[in-house]
């Protein structure tokens, strides 16, 4: 049966009855958009006082680890409660086993330290995947031309555990490994650090959005072949529910779904099924699709970007790592 069966039939009923005043509209509007939706990912490279545009992201620098405390300033005066560090480490430090990932000074510790000392309300999330630092340019461990699981495991808790340590709130592993999720909880529990969450990329498909993201970082040569063998295949939904079901079963206080725009299914049944906060990534591509029709006279990039965000809310998300984070938000508070 359906809900719409008491409904009264025209001209009683008059649907554009309510779509008649902007108050009105205002007043039975169902989601909203805020900056506290934000999480800002920002890219930090070594040197001094310097922003280096990426070229594949029109708009988006990377930022010496000086710079953050005025962009953590940004973010708190504008309402935008967390900042996500993805670190451009020099092809020098990258070697097979990775060991950079957990130097407790690499760029990503300084980054979050540099942050918490100037700003200390400012959440920071950090990304936990081995790329940035692996001569292979994957997310685990290559031995043989197999990504390692459980010996990647091994190096992730280590990267985590220097994360936290440096003051992460929010650790993110991205990297598609099975029982990341339970490792990292028990070595946080053991290291007496309760509070720090896990947000878990647990649906994280193997995706041709990414590749502005790679260029960002560094890691598109180094990349030796596909990420197929951890990352979800597009084309499954149910496999993407099993994965967050694990996730949330091994310790994760909250899940994302990645890329967004085109998973909105995905964000709205992981919400539909789990009532867990839900994020959802609106990747490097994403960014790049819509920032680039800022050329295109007959769409509107701001109107179409803050429609994109908000698409993220009326699917069920709770919130959205987002490049257009700041720039959304100034408008939103306007
Ligand atoms: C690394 C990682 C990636 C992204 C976030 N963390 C790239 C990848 O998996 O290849 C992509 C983010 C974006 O495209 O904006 N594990």
């Amino acid at each position: 049966m359906s809900s719409f069966e008491n409904q009264a039939r025209f001209p009683s009923y008059r649907p554009r009855r309510l779509r008649s005043k902007v108050a009105l509209r205002e007043l039975i509007r169902e989601t909203t958009l805020s900056p506290s939706d934000f999480i800002w990912p920002l890219f930090v490279m070594d040197g001094e006082d310097t922003a280096f545009p990426i070229p594949s992201m029109p708009g988006i620098s990377r930022h010496t680890i000086d710079r953050l405390p005025n962009l953590a300033a940004k973010a708190k005066s504008l309402g935008i409660p967390a900042i996500c560090i993805f670190p451009y480490t020099e092809p020098t430090l990258k070697t097979e086993d990775c060991k950079e990932a957990w130097n407790s000074n690499n760029l990503t510790n300084k980054a979050i330290r540099a942050i918490k000392d100037a700003v200390p309300e400012i959440l920071v999330m950090t990304d936990i995947a081995l790329d940035p630092y692996n001569v292979k340019g994957h997310d685990g461990i290559v031995r043989d031309g197999q990504i390692l699981n459980d010996e990647t495991v091994e190096a992730l808790v280590k990267m985590g555990a220097a994360q936290a340590s440096a003051g992460a709130d929010i650790l993110g592993p991205s990297d598609m490994m099975d029982g990341r999720i339970g490792a990292l909880r028990t070595m946080l529990e053991q290291n007496g650090s309760h509070n720090v969450c896990i947000l878990s990329y647990s649906a994280k498909f193997a995706s041709n959005f990414y590749a502005p993201f790679r260029d960002a970082v560094g890691a598109t040569s180094a990349l030796d072949g596909d990420k197929n063998t951890y990352q979800l295949d597009y084309a499954n939904g149910d496999e993407a529910m099993r994965m967050i079901a694990r996730d949330i079963a091994e310790g994760a206080d909250m899940i994302m779904v990645k890329p967004g725009m085109p998973y909105l299914d995905i964000c709205y049944r992981a919400k539909k099924q789990f009532r867990v906060p839900t994020f959802a990534y609106q990747v490097s591509g994403e960014y790049a699709m819509i920032q680039s029709v800022n050329n295109h006279e007959h769409v509107d990039e701001k109107k179409a970007m803050l429609e994109s965000l908000l698409a993220f809310k009326r699917a069920g998300c709770d919130g959205i790592l987002t490049y257009f984070a700041p720039v959304a938000a100034e408008l939103l508070s306007r």
